[in-house]
C-alpha cells in the first residue's frame, strides 16, 4: 500500500492551506486506497524551536520520518513577505537530503492576492529540485479572494485541483517507488 503524506506549511491552526491540503490528500488516498497522513505545522510549531534533528522531539522525529518515508507528498504553505512560510523552510531544513528522490510532489500555495502566484514556480518548485524530487507539472495557487462562505467556486481552479489529483493519482500507480530502482 503506498503512503501519502501531506505537510501544511501555517503556521496558524485550522488554516485555508490545512483544509486545501488536507482536502487534497482524501481525495488522492480515496482514488489510490493509500494510506494518509497530514503534518500541519501549526501544531509542531514548538517543537520546531531547535537547532538541528539531535534535539527533535518525538513527535517532530516522527513527522520528519513519515515525509522520508512517503510515496507521495503534498505540500502547501501560505505567502508570507512573498516566499513560503520560515517555520515550513525550517521543518523541510530537517529532512535528510537524500530521502525525496524522485518521490513525486503536489505543489500547492495560498496568498492573499494573486500577486505572488509564481511562488510555486520561483521557489518551492527549485525547493523540491534541491531534493531531485519528481515535482508534479500542475501546481495550484489560490488567493484569498477565490473562496466564497468557505469554499472555491472558481471552476477554473477546481480544474486545476482535479488536474493535481489525477496527476498524483497517476504518479502513484505508475510510479511504483522508482526511487527504489535508483542506484544507491
Ligand atoms: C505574516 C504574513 C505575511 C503575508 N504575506 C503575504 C504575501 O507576501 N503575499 C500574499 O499574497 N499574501 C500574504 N499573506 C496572506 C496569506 O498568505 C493568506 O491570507 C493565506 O491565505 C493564509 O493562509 P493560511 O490560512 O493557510 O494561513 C501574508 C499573511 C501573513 C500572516
Amino acid at each position: 500500500m503506498s503512503h501519502i503524506v501531506a505537510i501544511s506549511g501555517s503556521p496558524t491552526l485550522h488554516s485555508r492551506t490545512g483544509r486545501l491540503v488536507s482536502d487534497l490528500l482524501s481525495r488522492v488516498a480515496q482514488e489510490t486506497g493509500g494510506s494518509a497522513r497530514l503534518i500541519d505545522i501549526a501544531e509542531l510549531v514548538s517543537d520546531l524551536a531547535i537547532r538541528s534533528r539531535a534535539d527533535a522531539s518525538s513527535l517532530l522525529l516522527d513527522a520528519l520520518h513519515d515525509v522520508e518515508q512517503a510515496d507521495l507528498l503534498i505540500v502547501g504553505s501560505p505567502v508570507y513577505n512573498g516566499s513560503y512560510t520560515g517555520l515550513f523552510k525550517h521543518f523541510i531544513d530537517l529532512i535528510n537530503y537524500k530521502s525525496l528522490l524522485r518521490v513525486p510532489v503536489a505543489l500547492i500555495a495560498t496568498g492573499g492576492s494573486d500577486r505572488h502566484a509564481m511562488v510555486i514556480d520561483h521557489q518551492l518548485r527549485p525547493l523540491f529540485g534541491f531534493f531531485n524530487a519528481q515535482v508534479l507539472p500542475t501546481g495550484v495557487f489560490v488567493s484569498d479572494s477565490a473562496y466564497r462562505d468557505g469554499y472555491i467556486r472558481d471552476p477554473l481552479l477546481q480544474e486545476r485541483l482535479s488536474q493535481l489529483v489525477q496527476e498524483s493519482v497517476n504518479a502513484l500507480q505508475t510510479g511504483v517507488r522508482i526511487r527504489d530502482l535508483s542506484p544507491a
